[in-house]
């Protein structure tokens, strides 16, 4: 049985004391789930984060982190950092980061390097631009993505990620995949898994759906096989609507 996640990335939105509201409104509104919920504050405030979830199940995650152990990289967060506010969960690989930061696969690699060898989970994002799917290039991008950042990894690693396929036209735009569309791509990514690993590493993995996750769509999207569940951005930050999202896994 896969670990289903639902994961609420806040991106750069939410100051001190809103994200002690969101937490607290969060924590009272949870339902009962058998899903991992995760949430990924800024991380000037995952210590704040850490300390309002500490009776909960909620985990905290940080939106990035550095491959280097320590050194002169001015405004960057090493994996010991966050490692010391019991923060062990990183989300590496957002197309964000990949567009805006010019983070490509192989700094990506060194970030996965890193996050696996502190024994941190990985919450590894990807996913093709809307000029790949048009131009039916998605299958070998997500493929390239992949192998790029992941597949030198031993096959131990693979207990430490979680993979998040992210199509960037359906982030942030209203634009969703169809469940069909995730789930199309979510067996292609498990078969490419089982190709370069085996298969029960492959059936192992937690795929989650990321793009215009909303209450509306997510029982659809996590009604398919390979859909494990959701990395949500705008609907994250809305307590109702987050929680109303996990009750749909
Ligand atoms: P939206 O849910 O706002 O489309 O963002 C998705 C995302 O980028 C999560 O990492």
């Amino acid at each position: 049985m896969r670990t289903k996640i639902v994961a609420g990335n806040w991106k750069m939105n939410k100051n001190l004391q809103e994200t002690k509201e969101l937490l607290a409104e969060l924590s009272a509104k949870l339902p009962d789930t058998d899903a991992d919920v995760i949430v990924a504050p800024t991380f000037v405030n995952l210590q704040a984060a850490k300390t309002a979830l500490q009776d909960s199940t909620i985990q905290v995650a940080a939106q990035n982190m550095h491959f280097a152990e320590n050194g002169a990289y001015t405004g960057e967060i090493s994996a010991d950092m966050l490692l010391s506010l019991g923060v062990d969960v990183v989300i590496l690989g957002h197309s964000e980061r990949r567009s805006y930061f010019g983070e490509d696969d192989a700094l990506l690699a060194k970030k996965v390097k890193t996050a696996i060898e502190k024994d941190m989970k990985i919450i590894f994002c990807f996913g093709e631009e809307l000029e790949d799917r048009k131009s039916g290039n998605h299958f070998a991008l997500v493929e390239s993505q992949l192998k790029n950042a992941l597949f030198d990894l031993e096959a131990n690693a693979w207990n430490k990620i979680v993979l998040a396929y992210e199509p960037v036209w359906a982030i942030g735009t209203g634009e969703t995949a169809s469940p069909e569309q995730a789930q199309e791509m979510h067996a292609f990514i498990r078969k490419t898994i089982a190709d370069a690993y085996n298969s029960s590493i492959a059936e192992g993995v937690s795929i989650l759906y990321g793009g215009s996750v909303k209450p509306a769509n997510a029982a659809e999207i996590f009604s398919k096989p390979d859909v494990d569940g959701g990395l949500i951005g705008g609907a994250s930050l809305v307590a109702t609507d987050f929680t109303d999202i996990i009750k749909a896994i």
